[in-house]
C-alpha cells in the first residue's frame, strides 16, 4: 500500500532482532512522519519489544527506499522465513518481493557468482516454507500478481515445480536445489530476444515466433559460459519445451530423453502461462487450465501430470 506523500507502511512483524537496518525507519506522529531509527541502526530485542508494547503505532518507510528494504528482507530471508510471528501469507509475499527484484535484476544485469548465490537463496528459502507449510503454494500463488511479466513467470515456475517435485517426494535436497536454480533461470534466455517482439501486444508471426524459440539455446549457451551451473539444473532450461509425445522444442526429444526436471518443469510452465493474463487474452483459472492441460496431455508425463493435479486439488 502507497501513501500519496511517498511512504510505504512496514509491519513491525517485519523487522528482526538481532539485525542491521539497511533504510530509515519513520514513525506517523500527528500527521507527520519523524524519523524513528536510521538506517545501519541494530534492531534489538529491546527495540522490538518497545515497537510491540502499543499496537497503535504505526511504521513507514520512504517509497524511493524500497529496494532497500526488499534487500533487508532478503539478507534476512532465512529468519522470516523460520519467524513464527509472521504469517504463511506474509512469508510468501516477501519471497515474491524479493524474488521478483532479484529476477528483474538477473534480466537487467550479466549474471555473475553473486547473483547465482542470491537465487540458491532464494530457492533454498522456498523449499523450506514448501516444506514448512502445507498452502504455502497456495499462499505464493495468490500474491503473484497476475499481469504477466518474465520475473514473475519464472518465480512461479519455480515455485510451481518445486511443490510438483515435493509431491512426487523421490528427490534429494540438492536435486531440489538444482531444480528450483534451473527454473528461476528457466527463460533466461529472453534476454537475447528483441524486447519489440516480447512486448508486442498482438501475437507473434512465424518470424518472431522462430526468434522467440530460441531462448532455449541462449539460455543454455549462457548459463553454460558461466561454468556455475550443475548439468542438472541447466537441463531445465535445455527441456522444458519438449514434449514427452516429441512436439515439443529444441531437439523433438521423447520420453525419457527429456531430463525429468525438465518434464517437471514443462507443466509448471505451461500452467502458469495458460493462467496468467496475456496482452491478447485474460487469465484462465487454475480449474480450466487443468482440463485444457488434461486435452493435451499427450505432451506432458502423464505421472507427473496426474501428481500435479492432485497437488493443486490438495492446496484448492
Ligand atoms: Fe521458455
Amino acid at each position: 500500500m502507497l501513501n500519496s506523500d511517498g511512504f510505504i507502511p512496514v509491519k513491525p512483524d517485519h523487522l528482526l532482532k538481532n539485525t542491521m537496518l539497511t533504510f530509515d525507519l519513520f514513525e506517523l506522529k500527528y500527521d507527520d512522519y519523524e524519523l524513528f531509527r536510521s538506517e545501519s541502526f541494530p534492531v534489538t530485542t529491546d527495540m522490538i519489544a518497545e515497537i510491540a508494547e502499543d499496537k497503535e503505532r504505526m511504521f513507514f518507510i520512504k517509497e524511493t527506499d524500497l529496494g532497500k528494504f526488499h534487500d533487508y528482507q532478503e539478507k534476512y530471508l532465512d529468519t522470516l522465513i523460520a519467524s513464527n510471528s509472521t504469517t504463511n501469507l506474509e512469508k510468501a509475499q516477501t519471497i515474491v518481493n524479493v524474488g521478483g527484484q532479484l529476477i528483474s535484476e538477473l534480466f537487467s544485469d550479466q549474471l555473475n557468482p553473486i547473483l547465482i548465490n542470491r537465487c540458491n537463496n532464494i530457492v533454498k528459502n522456498l523449499i523450506t516454507f514448501l516444506r514448512r507449510s502445507n498452502d504455502a503454494a497456495k499462499f505464493l500463488y495468490v500474491s503473484i500478481p497476475s499481469g504477466y511479466s518474465v520475473y514473475h513467470h519464472s518465480l512461479n515456475v519455480a515455485a510451481l515445480s518445486l511443490s510438483l517435485a515435493l509431491e512426487l517426494n523421490q528427490f534429494k535436497p540438492k536435486d531440489l536445489a538444482n531444480l528450483g536454480l534451473g527454473a528461476i533461470l528457466h527463460d533466461i534466455g529472453m534476454k537475447t530476444v528483441p524486447q519489440k517482439v516480447i512486448n508486442k501486444a498482438g501475437r507473434l508471426n512465424h518470424r518472431e515466433y522462430m526468434l522467440v524459440k530460441k531462448h532455449v539455446m541462449w539460455g543454455v549457451r549462457i548459463l553454460e559460459e558461466l561454468c556455475l551451473l550443475d548439468a542438472n539444473a541447466i537441463a531445465v532450461v535445455q527441456d522444458h519445451h519438449e514434449r514427452v509425445d516429441g512436439s515439443g522444442y529444441p531437439a523433438r526429444k521423447r520420453d525419457d530423453e527429456i531430463h525429468e526436471f525438465g518434464r517437471i518443469a514443462a507443466i509448471a510452465d505451461v500452467f502458469d502461462a495458460i493462467t496468467s493474463a496475456r496482452p491478447y487474452r485474460q487469465a484462465v483459472n487454475p480449474y480450466p487450465a487443468l482440463k485444457k492441460m488434461i486435452s493435451f496431455r499427450d505432451g506432458f508425463d502423464i505421472q507427473f501430470l496426474k501428481a500435479f493435479i492432485k497437488l493443486l486439488g490438495e492446496n484448492r
